[in-house]
């Protein structure tokens, strides 16, 4: 690296250093280590399922590569144990995360395997190019986010 583009390079790091502090709380916490890990995961897998609903619903224009590259990071998102963030000590704090969850662990667990089902199906399905067929893949997955999200997860803060 140049000596100028590392000075631009960290005056960059200290800009978004401030620009970012007063939102990264809820994503990043050390003291709340598991709410800040599966937030930053939710956080992830929205950023790419959402420009593909866009995308489906004719909002964004549509192209193919973007297409691909989100439905197969989604897909990848839900290979990690993404259970590792909601550890028995992990239900309180910053979170929208419900009680339920904990009493009903199971059954969560299986909500987020129908989702990994689902984005394993879109990513196959966007390969195959059929914008129809993507759109009722699209579909699905959102199915699977609304599924539990209607019964494990609040829409305010809790604590
Ligand atoms: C098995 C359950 C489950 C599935 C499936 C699920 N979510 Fe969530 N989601 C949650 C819970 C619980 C929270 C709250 C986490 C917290 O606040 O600690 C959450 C939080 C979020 C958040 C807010 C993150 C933040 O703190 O800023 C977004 C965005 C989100 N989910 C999007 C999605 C999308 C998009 C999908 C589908 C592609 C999805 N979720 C699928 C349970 C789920």
């Amino acid at each position: 690296m140049t000596p100028l583009l590392r000075r631009l390079t960290l005056a960059g790091a200290v800009v978004i250093g401030l620009a970012v502090t007063p939102f990264a709380v809820s994503h990043f916490d050390d003291k709340e280590m598991q709410q800040s890990y599966r937030q930053s995961w939710f956080a992830m897998v929205a950023m790419n399922f959402g420009p593909m609903a866009s995308s489906v619903k004719g909002e964004i224009p549509w192209n193919q590569e973007m297409m691909q590259g989100w439905a197969n990071d989604l897909a990848t998102l839900t290979t990690l144990n993404i259970m590792r963030g909601f550890g028995d000590d992990s239900d309180k704090g910053t979170t929208r995360a419900k009680p339920e969850i904990w009493e009903n662990k199971a059954d969560f667990e299986s909500k987020m395997n129908d989702l990994k089902t689902a984005a394993a199906a879109l990513q196959k399905t966007t390969a195959g190019g059929d914008r129809e067929a993507i759109a009722a893949d699209v579909g699905a997955v959102g199915k699977a986010c609304k599924a539990c999200h209607d019964e494990y997860k609040s829409k305010e803060y809790l604590y």
